[in-house]
């Protein structure tokens, strides 16, 4: 059971480190704590957006998963990834009450353009995506054991908790890559892998616009220069990013699907 009942210090939430891309060093020691707090909010409501597109994605396609995955594992994923929902709002409740008021993410809604991605994606593109974006959420907990002086204890639990579950998931996303990789001609296989890379492309524009516009208003509340909203629009790639990729690689390596090599190649040149 995860403890809430925490009063929410005014000190840092997540390591500071997490983030190697922010530039905080212009900033005050009160404001960067509070931009502490925007960005432990931001990641929450990111881990939120994301799991809504797995819950609705299984929930969508589920006749055609349960050729590969047993019903009841289904029903458990998809009941894991609502408790993970739930835990994540609960947070953004607990450090920021007025703003989460109402159960709904203020800075990335849900968007048409997602319900039609969770529509149209094909079953390769989308798991492959699924499994890269939850490789990269298991390591927030292993960041901040390593400074647990600037980690608030139900931010480190929540996260800790996450990641136990979601490598099961990471595990089920890769059996359906695999099984469906059985059944489709090899090329097909491989175009529909790749169409993971709009997609990524976009979630990643999704997550950058949403978070500008977060600093903007960071700024402007605080009074930055332009110089210094500059060096905090760029989230860049965290620590758990980082850690999360080279699993990812490592494992697809492993799988060895049609057209994993080549996809694995491409990442790893755009997120040098
Ligand atoms: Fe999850
Ligand atoms: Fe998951």
């Amino acid at each position: 059971m995860i403890d809430y009942d925490h009063d929410v210090p005014q000190a840092l939430l997540i390591p500071e480190h997490h983030w190697p891309a922010f530039d905080t060093q212009g900033l005050s020691g009160e404001q960067r704590v509070r931009f502490n707090h925007l960005a432990c909010l931001f990641t929450c409501e990111m881990f939120v957006h994301f799991e809504e597109y797995i819950v609705r994605y299984v929930e969508r396609h589920k006749t055609r998963l349960a050729r590969h995955i047993a019903p009841h594992k289904l029903d458990t994923f998809v009941r894991e990834e609502r408790e993970h929902i739930d835990a994540f709002y609960r947070l953004l409740q607990l450090i920021a009450p007025e703003r989460y008021a109402q159960k709904s993410l203020k800075m990335l809604a849900w968007s048409r353009a997602d319900t039609f991605l969770v529509w149209s994606a094909s079953l390769p593109a989308f798991f492959v995506t699924a499994s890269l974006f939850e490789e990269m959420t298991l390591y927030v907990a292993d960041v901040m054991e390593e400074k647990p002086e600037e980690s608030f204890d139900p931010v480190h639990a929540v996260m800790r908790l996450h990641a136990k579950e979601e490598r099961s998931h990471v595990g089920i996303d890769n059996v359906l890559l695999r099984e469906t990789a059985k059944e489709r001609p090899r090329a097909l296989f491989a175009a529909q892998l790749f169409m993971s890379l709009p997609i990524i492309v976009f979630c990643d524009q999704t997550l950058a616009r949403g978070w500008k516009k977060q600093v903007k208003m960071f700024g402007a509340g605080e009074g930055l220069t332009a110089g210094q909203v500059r060096g905090l629009e760029r989230r860049g790639i965290s620590l758990s990013d980082r850690m999360g990729l080279q699993s990812f690689f490592k494992k697809q390596r492993k799988l060895d699907l049609p057209g994993g090599a080549l996809l694995c190649g491409l990442l790893e040149r755009f997120t040098q």
